[in-house]
């Protein structure tokens, strides 16, 4: 197919999601506004549609909590059959929710990141103008709120913060939470998708169950900080939170805004990144699990997020090439494994091929290794992991995920953010 037509196929799916307001993830198994899906989305639609791209960062910026939390997910149209729902989250139980309904949670901080990288091509000073102090209110809430230990670090506490909802780097974890009752509920997510692309139960009631703690303690961050049966420092969540934060001081540089109180969150991540995350030993980035005070050695593409920030020195980074990322029996093809990138590394007991965050490719962290291994010099392995992710979507179309052994698609159909990236792919050096 050519880049033409699939350019159109991906404008096309944008706009089939386009609510006027927001931008629906996937038309039925979505059917609201989720905070990093957005970013994306935003990002896709600035490549033909600034104005759009700008309403739909005004429209999620719209569900930000009065203490600076931008949430998971904003309901602007319900009733839908999605669930969780806001009845659900209770989150009039907080002094600091919003007017409009949305989840109690948050997800990783993108949206600098995209707000810079439209503004670096397109600039729009005024946009920059309104939007920067909501924007440097999620990173203060991100770097005190969830701060748990002072190392600057920021913390999760619930899986679907994570953005990587069933990741096995949380099996474990998740396993060791014993709730003693589980409010009723009734799955939608497995309405539109087969359930063994989905996750499995055990975990998706722990989910819930995390929920059910945090609407009972009415969401207070230090109540929450002290009683989250879940607490972990993510190495994908901060790694996007520190770039994002160089994006959002280059966009308060670019103001003439003071960048003091940014330069000391940078320069502590900086300090404590290595020191937490790193294993030596191994080559790899570990995320931390703080209620056990231990690494999480679960082996997954997260790892690779810290090239997407410049965090790695070239040592680290040749490590993680040359050691993971080529590695048959972890990312590279070997056997059945036939795309790039498995989200899981292919060793690990817990991968399957096409559940969810246990294997199949996700354009999203196709994406962000693409950008990492540009950044650190690595440019045939990026051109060869672009050219199968532009080889999966022509075949299998504009899909959540996708089977790492055929390519076929999984999950979502028509989903926002495999076409937004789309776009973004298409706009890079080689093309
Ligand atoms: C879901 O419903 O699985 C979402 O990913 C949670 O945000």
């Amino acid at each position: 197919m050519s880049t033409t037509s699939l350019v159109d196929r991906a404008i096309s799916v944008l706009r089939l999601n386009d609510t006027g307001v927001f931008t629906k993830p996937g038309p039925h198994q979505y059917p609201h506004q989720w905070n990093w899906d957005s970013a994306l989305v935003a990002l896709g639609l600035s490549h033909f549609d600034l104005p759009r791209a700008q309403l739909e960062i005004r429209s999620l910026l719209s569900g930000q909590w009065r203490d600076g939390m931008l949430p998971s997910v904003v309901y602007h149209s319900v009733p839908s059959d999605y669930f969780p729902n806001p009845e659900f989250w209770q989150i009039e139980s907080s002094p600091n929710a919003p007017g409009v309904p949305t989840t109690g949670i948050t997800q990783p901080p993108l949206l600098a990141t995209v707000v810079r990288l439209i503004h670096d091509r397109h600039p729009m000073p005024d946009f920059i103008q309104e939007v920067l102090p909501a924007m440097l209110h999620w990173h203060r809430w991100l770097h005190t709120a969830r701060d748990a230990d002072g190392r600057g670090l920021a913390c999760i506490l619930h899986p679907w913060e994570s953005g990587t909802d069933d990741s096995p780097r949380w099996r474990h974890l998740l396993a060791a939470i014993q709730p003693e009752a589980v409010p009723e509920f009734q799955r939608g997510d497995t309405k539109h998708v087969p359930a063994l692309e989905r996750p499995h139960r055990a975990e998706y009631e722990r989910f819930i169950y995390l929920i059910d703690v945090f609407r009972k303690l009415g969401y207070s961050h230090r109540e929450l900080l002290a009683h989250s049966p879940f607490l972990v420092q993510d190495i994908l969540f901060n790694s996007i939170l520190f770039r994002a934060d160089e994006d959002l001081r280059a966009l308060a540089v670019g103001l003439g805004q003071p960048t003091a109180e940014i330069d000391g969150w940078l320069s502590r991540v900086l300090s404590n990144f290595d020191a937490r995350f790193w294993d030596e030993g191994l080559g790899l980035y570990f995320d931390y699990d703080l209620r056990s005070g231990s690494p999480i050695r679960v082996n997954t593409a997260s790892t690779f997020l810290p090239l997407f920030a410049g965090l790695p020195s070239k040592k680290q980074a040749q490590r993680l090439v040359q050691e993971h990322l080529l590695d048959p029996n972890e990312y590279a093809f070997s056997g059945d494994v036939r795309h790039w990138v498995t989200t899981t590394a292919r060793l690990e007991p817990t991968w399957e091929p096409r559940r969810y965050w246990r294997g199949p490719v996700w354009i999203i962290m196709n994406w962000f290794i693409i950008e990492g291994l540009r950044r650190y010099g690595f440019d045939d392995v990026a051109e060869a992991i672009q050219q199968d992710t532009l080889g999966l979507i022509e075949a299998s179309g504009f899909r959540e995920y996708y089977d790492v052994r055929d390519g076929s698609g999984c999950g979502s159909v028509d989903f926002s953010w495999s076409a937004a990236l789309l776009l973004e792919l298409l706009k890079s050096p080689s093309h």
